[in-house]
């Protein structure tokens, strides 16, 4: 499989289970190339680093840390997914820990706080965050649409 598919059929599995990130809808191989295009400029640039776990050709995890920029330049924004059927296995755990010392290594300017979100009715990925030493920092409501239902977004920190 090409490498664009590869994350197009992952991204996609996300979707297909419903999984509570704010991907929403199927992405197609040109939608999927051109966001693939993005992440590599940014990956060159110092400014994103990505880590993904494949299986048999399979991609089952990806993780990344994007600074943000101006003022806001030493803030890393964290984002994860597992694949349904390899989570609760320690993957998880194992890409963000990797994943952050990544960005302490290669980031320009090193991160001083990696930042993240999750909707509050994703319970097992704020236990997750929990667990990695992330402290929950500020709600805002009604932010995603989940089945229907407006959600609160939870803002969790990481001091480096
Ligand atoms: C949230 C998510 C990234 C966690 O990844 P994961 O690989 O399942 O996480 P881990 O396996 O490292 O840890 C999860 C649990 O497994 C346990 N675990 C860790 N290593 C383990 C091991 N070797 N054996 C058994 N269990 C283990 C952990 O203690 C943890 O349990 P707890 O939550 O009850 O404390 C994953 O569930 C996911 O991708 N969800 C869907 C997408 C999503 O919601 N992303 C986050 C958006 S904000």
């Amino acid at each position: 499989m090409k490498n664009a598919e590869k994350f197009q059929d992952f991204i996609n599995s996300l979707v297909k289970e419903d999984a509570m990130i704010k991907v929403n809808k199927k992405q197609s191989l040109e939608e999927e190339t051109e966001w693939l295009r993005g992440k590599i400029k940014q990956i060159k640039n110092k400014k994103e680093v990505a880590l993904i776990a494949e299986y048999k050709d399979k991609i089952v995890g990806n993780t990344q840390i994007g600074l943000d920029w101006g003022r806001q330049e030493h803030i890393g924004d964290f984002g994860i997914a597992i694949r349904k059927g390899f989570r609760n296995l320690g993957l998880g755990t194992y890409l963000a820990k990797e994943v952050i010392k990544l960005a302490k290594k290669e980031l320009k300017p090193r991160p001083k706080i990696i930042r993240l979100s999750a909707y509050a009715t994703n319970k097992s990925a704020i236990t997750f965050y929990n667990n990695l030493s992330f402290k929950e920092v500020a709600r805002i409501p009604k932010q995603g649409k989940i089945k229907g239902k407006l959600v609160t977004e939870v803002i969790m920190l990481l001091e480096l």
